[in-house]
């Protein structure tokens, strides 16, 4: 089974340059499935109906979230119909939506898993503990399990690469918005990356515009921010895996305006 992976994906930029790349990648990396991390999606924070749609028809299979998931009301009204999307599993008993979904990978059925690290981000439930109840009802019914673990501090989401290697075909790390080149295969077989990096302004400030950023650290001012325009990136990776779901490789995907694909 081979998936491709694309990180934040933040506003209409990021959107954007998700339409125009996401089929090629598709194709380049022969990928069975798409997982899009889209808690930036619409408007810099959260998911739209309209961007929900838009997502999944620029290629993406599976959309995961993270701690910007609320942050567009409308989301309450349809995310217990949106069966291609996962917000983090670990917020509290009755939350709508779900943290764990089944898709088809090739002919394979795929697990995929969201959960939120608790290291400078709101306190919710223990995202390792969720974790192990997850996987095992995930086990039950496939080999093959990817998690999107949304969080800030890289130990938190090493811990997690760690404590599940073995156990699922592959961690990756989301929210910082930078890439991290510390993509491998652990020694139980779990393909991981601290961070996948963002999908969006490559001249902003974690897809943010960069002025705004600045003028905020220099006053410790409330302000609001916007979204970066001009040139983007594409960031996220591929990864194979066996039919035990046993991670084969990971490699990263980076697209920048220097990149030939730009051409
Ligand atoms: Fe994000
Ligand atoms: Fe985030």
């Amino acid at each position: 089974m081979k998936l491709v992976f694309i990180g934040d994906v933040v506003g209409s930029p990021g959107r954007a340059v998700l339409k125009e790349y996401l089929k090629k990648i598709k194709q380049k990396y022969a990928a069975d499935a798409v997982i899009v991390n889209g808690e930036n999606a619409a408007g810099g924070k959260g998911m739209t109906k309209k961007v929900y749609h838009e997502l999944l028809e620029a290629g993406a299979d599976m959309l995961t979230m993270g701690n910007h998931t609320w942050d567009k009301k409308e989301l309450f009204d349809f995310i217990d119909e949106a069966d291609r999307l996962v917000r983090p599993a670990n917020f509290p008993e009755g939350v709508p939506g779900t943290g764990i979904r089944y898709m088809k990978a090739g002919r394979k059925k795929l697990a995929v898993i969201n959960l939120q690290g608790r290291t400078f981000l709101p306190a919710i439930d223990c995202p390792f503990q969720k974790a192990d109840r997850l996987i095992e009802e995930a086990s039950e019914q496939t080999s093959h399990i990817f998690v999107d673990f949304h969080a800030e501090a890289t130990s938190e989401k090493l811990a997690m690469g760690w404590y599940l290697d073995g156990r699922v075909s592959a961690v990756t790390g989301t929210h910082t918005h930078v890439p991290t080149a510390d993509e491998r295969v652990l020694p139980g077989g779990t393909a991981y990356i601290t961070d996948a990096g963002m999908t969006g302004p490559y001249n902003g400030i974690l897809g943010m515009d960069k002025n705004i950023v600045i003028e905020r650290f220099l006053t410790s001012l409330p302000a609001r921010f916007e979204v970066e325009n001009g040139d983007v990136q594409l960031n996220g990776f591929a990864v194979t895996i066996n039919a035990e779901g046993t991670a084969e490789s990971i490699k990263r995907i980076r697209i920048t305006p220097d990149d030939p694909f730009f051409d």
